[in-house]
């Protein structure tokens, strides 16, 4: 590997459809995302999301449609060719195992694609990018669920991706820590250039974050544009997702246990 500072690379879709078992989980989606763009794809559990990012990154194959970056087809993961892809998952699948620095450092040393040292500086940088100088020696278990998060996304940037794809980044996180998270992530799509597509049903990441978004629902989008686009859309299920809130309705107040027999 021979990686020079991340520039963002355009990606492309066109007509990518998936079907499972005669059911269809993604149908016809066509979008562009901008040379250093962050495209959030917002949609409720179950809306497909994970699978079209699985499709983007080359671990499923399209039923029909086709994936380009740069203009280039995207192959399976061995062969995403000349442009340097990563995903951060939502689980982070960081190794309970390894330290910080093993699992930031593991794609380099398995692959044996730097010598000792030169991971370890690499290693280092992208921890102190992330706020996180210090913990190689740390174990896993032993970070909040905020800086594992991090080590996850320090992780990916290891292959200097000039394309980023986040699962859920803000999932399993509390309210507080989830806004942080969002501040890196907007933090690093400028700072490197790098172009980040994130898949969310965080409502709030969403807008907070996006330059653009598309509305993802079983397997259409059903608006895309800038938060302030998707936010006057006039579709009722558009709508319903974006003011759904606890507030149903009030709770009956319960009868005063000195009533009762
Ligand atoms: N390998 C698979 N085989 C069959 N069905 C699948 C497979 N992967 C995902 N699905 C189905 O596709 C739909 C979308 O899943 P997913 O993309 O994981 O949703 P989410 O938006 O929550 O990430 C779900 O109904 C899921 O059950
Ligand atoms: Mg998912």
């Amino acid at each position: 590997m021979n990686a020079s500072p991340a520039q963002g690379v355009r990606l492309e879709v066109r007509g990518l459809t998936k079907s499972y078992n005669g059911r269809p989980v993604l149908r016809d989606l066509s979008f562009t995302v901008e040379r250093g763009e962050l495209f959030v794809i917002m949609g409720p559990s179950g809306s497909g999301k994970t699978v079209l990012l699985k499709h983007l990154i080359g671990l499923e194959r399209p039923d029909a449609g086709e994936i380009l970056l740069e203009g280039e087809p995207v192959g399976p993961p061995e062969t995403l060719g000349r442009h340097r892809v990563a995903m951060v998952f939502q689980s982070g699948g960081l190794l309970n195992s390894l330290t910080v620095a093993e699992n930031v450092g593991l794609y380099l040393s398995e692959h044996r694609l730097k010598p000792p040292a030169e991971i370890r500086r690499i290693v280092a940088e992208k921890l102190a990018l992330l706020g996180l100088e210090g913990t190689e020696d740390r174990w896993p278990a032993e970070l909040s669920g905020g800086m594992k998060k991090r080590v996850a996304i320090a992780r990916a940037l290891v292959v200097e991706p000039q394309l980023i794809f986040y699962d859920e980044p803000t999932s399993e996180l509390d309210p507080l820590i989830a806004v942080t998270i969002g501040r890196e992530l907007v933090r690093l799509n400028r700072q490197l250039g790098v172009t980040s597509v994130v898949v969310t049903h965080d409502r709030d990441l969403a807008f907070g974050i996006a330059h653009r978004i598309a509305v993802l629902h079983a397997g259409r989008f059903l608006a895309l544009g800038t938060p302030a686009e998707v936010r006057a859309h006039a579709d009722p299920v558009v709508r319903q997702f974006l003011h759904a809130d606890f507030a149903f309705e009030p709770h009956p107040t319960p009868e005063p246990v000195s009533r009762l027999p």
